[in-house]
């Protein structure tokens, strides 16, 4: 399925009208909806969009999953749970149990394994191989990576575990990351990708057979849309 590409004039208002969108859909079908969160900076100002467009959603059906996270604790300002707490989850009020954090204060892979263990666990009582996102929203770094999947990682290589410890270049340096067997099991993606600067590397991605680690975020059964600002 050729990605969808949306290059909307305003960014963070469209890209919030996509998700609720999904979202809507999503919980009319299943009564819940999976929604991995992105890092970075671009998220924030979609967030607040979708606080002040969705907050009349039922984010007490919404599970919120992140798709990768930097090893510092919740409330370091490097922290994407942080930024998503701020940004998001405290606005639309949704209930703590339905947020997964990723453990960032302790070793990598005690938090890696720890969160895999913690989606496996839902994932089984779905009847379900791995756990499948109704969405994962993903970043783009200038260097094609996404979540904490970096050009020449070996995490790059994982095709058996859906969460890992990783180290990249950007800091902080130590990560905890969704793998790709477990970003492809997911019903859509969505890159939020804001910046003239990226705009060459989305073309390149979606042209398909780039080595970049974005370009390898192709889901066996879903749909991938760009929605680049
Ligand atoms: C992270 C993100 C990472 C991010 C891209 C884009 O933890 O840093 O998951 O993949 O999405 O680097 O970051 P910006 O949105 O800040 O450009």
């Amino acid at each position: 399925m050729p990605p969808i590409i949306l290059r909307p004039a305003d960014f963070a208002t469209e890209a919030a009208r996509f998700i609720l969108g999904q979202m809507r859909a999503g919980l009319g079908e299943r009564g819940l909806f999976r929604l991995a969160l992105s890092g970075g900076k671009t998220p924030r100002a979609v967030h607040a969009e979708l606080v002040r467009l969705g907050s009349e959603l039922p984010w007490n059906r919404v599970q919120i999953t992140f798709g990768d996270e930097r090893c510092v604790p919740p409330d370091d300002s490097e922290s994407n749970f942080r930024m998503a707490r701020e940004t998001l989850l405290e606005a639309v009020g949704i209930p703590a149990g339905n947020v997964f954090r990723i453990r960032g204060e302790i070793a990598p892979e005690e938090a890696a394994r720890e969160y895999e263990e913690k989606l496996a666990a839902f994932a089984n009582r779905c009847g379900e191989r791995r756990y499948v996102h109704d969405l994962v929203l993903l970043g783009l770094g200038e260097d094609g990576h996404t979540a904490s999947l970096f050009p020449g990682s070996r995490a790059l290589d994982e095709t058996t575990r859906n969460v890992i410890a990783t180290t990249g270049p950007k800091p902080p340096p130590q990560r905890v990351t969704m793998t790709f067997p477990l970003l492809n099991a997911a019903r859509q993606v969505a890159f939020l990708v804001t910046g003239a600067e990226k705009h060459p590397l989305v073309g390149e991605i979606v042209a398909g057979g780039s080595a970049h680690p974005a370009g390898r975020v192709q889901p066996e059964n879903g749909a991938v849309t760009w929605i680049v600002g």
